[in-house]
């Protein structure tokens, strides 16, 4: 249950991915499902989904098991935390979005974060076609070697002046983000059958990037009705993700996968509706957004 951009990144590089179920009281990444894997793991990808980190510390073991690299996908968790750890500094690397809908945006791009100063190293130069020297670091000026094959993955000043900007706000965006959640939260909890993720689990605290409303896995509300009813009100709305990764017609063709094999990810692909939190909302809005909800839910319902 993820953005296709997760397993995308493995192809491109030649690999396999091999994809697991979610677990249904988050929708993260399932560690019972990882532990009880077979074969050979040269990379776990945990994604924390829609910014609640995953169960870190049974993935890390698992890891140090298998000699395998965790590399998170945080485009959803900025600022989300695993104990007293930000997502993104509990693996090798953490992989950032700053596409204009994240919590921060700097119009297109993202940032890979990793507490191995070698790994920085090698990444700044695949960034810029792997020249060994960066401009700062040419003792003349236009002279550098190529040691290694490297890819034009710069992020142009402008858009770096968008992030910065950006940036100086974050916390107050992360605060307006937070409370639209407890707002919108308070209203969704009293509707019957609907069951909502948690913002905090375990030792996960979630950064609020919008709340999933799943509607009964038995079918019994129709999602296209509750979103023609949000419509009809003007509440904007959408679906992560719509289908599972290994279902989309390019996976399942090229490596077999069939409905079934991932029945969480199914259930939420078919019968979840993201709602925003984000900071264009005030806290009445948010509970506009609740109520209207509640409505089209009750209507959906008959
Ligand atoms: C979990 C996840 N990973 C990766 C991406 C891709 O991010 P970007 O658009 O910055 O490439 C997204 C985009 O929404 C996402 O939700």
């Amino acid at each position: 249950m993820t953005h296709v951009a997760t397993a995308h990144s493995v192809e491109l590089v030649g690999a396999e991915p091999v994809f697991i179920d979610v677990d249904p009281a988050t929708g993260n990444m399932d560690p019972a499902a990882l532990e009880a894997g077979e074969g050979p793991l040269a990379v776990i990808m945990p994604v924390h989904y829609l910014g609640l980190p995953c169960d870190m510390d049974r993935i890390l073991a698992v890891a140090q098991k298998k000699g395998a690299f965790v590399l998170e996908d945080c485009a959803l968790a900025v600022d989300a935390t695993w104990g007293d750890q930000k997502a993104g500094t509990l693996g090798l690397a953490g992989s950032f979005s700053f596409y204009p809908v994240k919590h921060m945006t700097s119009i297109e791009g993202g940032m890979v974060t990793t507490n191995d100063p070698a790994l920085a190293h090698e990444l700044r130069r695949r960034r810029a076609f792997g020249y060994n020297r960066a401009l700062g670091e040419r003792t003349r000026p236009g002279l550098y070697d190529v040691d290694i094959l490297g890819m034009n993955y710069r992020m142009s000043e402008v858009e770096a002046a968008v992030g910065l900007a950006q940036l100086t706000h974050l916390d107050d965006f992360m605060a307006d983000r937070s409370r639209n959640d407890a707002a919108l939260r308070a209203i969704l909890t009293r509707i019957d059958g609907l069951t909502l993720f948690p913002d905090t689990h375990g030792k996960a605290t979630s950064s609020h990037y919008c709340i999933n409303a799943v509607l009964p896995r038995d079918g019994s509300v129709s999602r296209d009705r509750v979103v023609d009813g949000l419509n009809a009100r003007k509440i904007g709305s959408s679906v992560h993700y719509p289908g599972p990764v290994p279902l989309f017609t390019y996976y399942s063709q090229k490596y077999g996968y069939k409905a079934g094999q991932f029945p969480v990810a199914e259930w939420l692909a078919d019968q979840t509706i993201s709602l925003p939190v984000g900071p264009h909302l005030t806290r009445g809005d948010a509970e506009r957004v609740g109520n209207a909800f509640q409505e089209a839910y009750s209507e959906a319902s008959r």
